[in-house]
C-alpha cells in the first residue's frame, strides 16, 4: 500500500499542503499520497485513529488542532514541547510522534530564502499565542542578541518569556512600552489585521534603518502589517508563504528522510515573487 499523508484541520479546503507535498514527492521520488482531512471541531482524535486505520503514516496539522495533537501523541520532541503544539505527526511503531516544525520554518525561509541572519540582532516578536510560542526555541537558537515579546493580553508575552527562560532570555514588553524602541527583525506572530477593516495596536516606528519585516500570515497580495512597515519606509519584508513551504520541507524530511529543494515549490506557488 501506498504511503499516506494527510493535513488535517478545519477548516482546510484552503490548505496549499497537498499541492507543495505533491511537488516535494515528485522531486524526490517518493511513492506517497498526500491529501485534505477536515476532522469535525469535536473528532479530532477519532479522525486521527481512522486514518491511521485505513493506512495514514503522517499528518501536518493546523488550526484549531495543534494542541490536540500534541496532546494525542506518546511521544514529543523538545521543539513540540517547548511550543506545548505540534503541526506534524508521524506514526511510529508506539503510536504517534509529534514535533513542530513551524519554527525551523521561519529561521530557514529567513536565512536561506532572504539571507536574514538573526545573529546579534534586536529582535521582536508581536503576538504571544501558539504561533508566537512556536518560533521562539529556534529563534534563541540563532543566537540573536536580544529576543522581545509584546502582546496585547500582557501577562501571556511573561508566561511566553517564563516558558523559555532556561533555553534563553526573552524580554516581555508591555505594548505601551514599545513606544520609542527600534529592532532590526520584527516578526508578526498574531492575527490582528485579518478582519476586514482591522487596523493595527503597536506604535509606529519600530523599525531601525534595514530592518526586516516577517509576517508569519500570507495572502495573494502583501498583508496588512507588511503595508504598514512599508508605509514607515521598511523595504526588506517578506510574509509567511515562505514559512509554509519551509516547514513542510522539514515535515517531510521528518516523514521519508530527505530534505526536499524549496526554492522549486515558491516558484510554482508564487511564479512571480521571487527573481
Ligand atoms: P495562534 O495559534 O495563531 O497564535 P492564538 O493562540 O489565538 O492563535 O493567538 C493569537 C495572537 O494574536 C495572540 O497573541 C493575540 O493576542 P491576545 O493574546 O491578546 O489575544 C493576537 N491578536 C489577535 N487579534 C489581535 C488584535 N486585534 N490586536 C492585537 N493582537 C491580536
Amino acid at each position: 500500500m501506498t504511503d499516506r499523508y494527510a493535513v488535517v484541520g478545519n477548516p482546510v479546503a484552503h490548505s496549499k499542503s497537498p499541492t507543495i507535498h505533491a511537488a516535494f514527492a515528485r522531486a524526490t521520488g517518493q511513492a506517497m499520497t498526500y491529501e485534505r482531512l477536515l476532522a469535525p471541531l469535536d473528532g479530532f482524535a477519532d479522525t486521527v485513529r481512522a486514518f491511521e486505520a485505513a493506512g495514514g503514516k503522517g499528518l501536518n496539522v493546523t488550526v484549531p488542532f495543534k494542541l490536540q495533537a500534541f496532546a494525542l501523541a506518546v511521544h514529543a520532541s523538545p521543539r513540540a514541547t517547548a511550543a506545548g503544539a505540534c503541526n506534524t505527526l508521524k506514526l511510529e511503531a508506539d503510536g504517534w510522534h509529534a514535533d513542530n516544525t513551524d519554527g525551523i520554518g521561519v529561521v530557514r525561509d529567513l536565512s536561506r530564502n532572504h539571507g536574514v541572519s538573526l545573529a546579534d540582532r534586536d529582535v521582536l516578536i508581536l503576538g504571544a499565542g501558539g504561533a508566537a510560542r512556536g518560533i521562539v526555541l529556534p529563534i534563541l537558537g540563532e543566537k540573536p542578541r536580544s529576543v522581545s515579546i509584546a502582546n496585547r493580553t500582557e501577562s501571556r508575552a511573561e508566561d511566553v518569556a517564563a516558558r523559555f527562560s532556561r533555553d534563553g532570555m526573552v524580554t516581555p514588553l508591555p505594548v505601551a512600552a514599545l513606544a520609542g524602541r527600534t529592532f532590526d527583525i520584527v516578526l508578526n506572530a498574531t492575527s490582528a489585521g485579518l478582519a476586514a477593516g482591522a487596523t493595527l495596536p503597536w506604535p509606529r516606528g519600530l523599525f531601525r534603518p534595514g530592518a526586516f519585516a516577517y509576517d508569519l500570515v500570507y495572502g495573494d497580495g502583501p498583508t496588512l502589517f507588511l503595508r504598514w512597515a512599508g508605509a514607515q519606509g521598511v523595504t526588506r519584508m517578506a510574509d509567511g508563504l515562505g514559512m509554509l513551504i519551509e516547514q513542510a520541507a522539514e515535515s517531510f524530511r521528518i516523514w521519508r528522510g530527505v530534505l526536499p529543494d524549496t526554492a522549486p515549490v515558491f516558484e510554482l506557488l508564487r511564479p512571480t515573487a521571487r527573481a
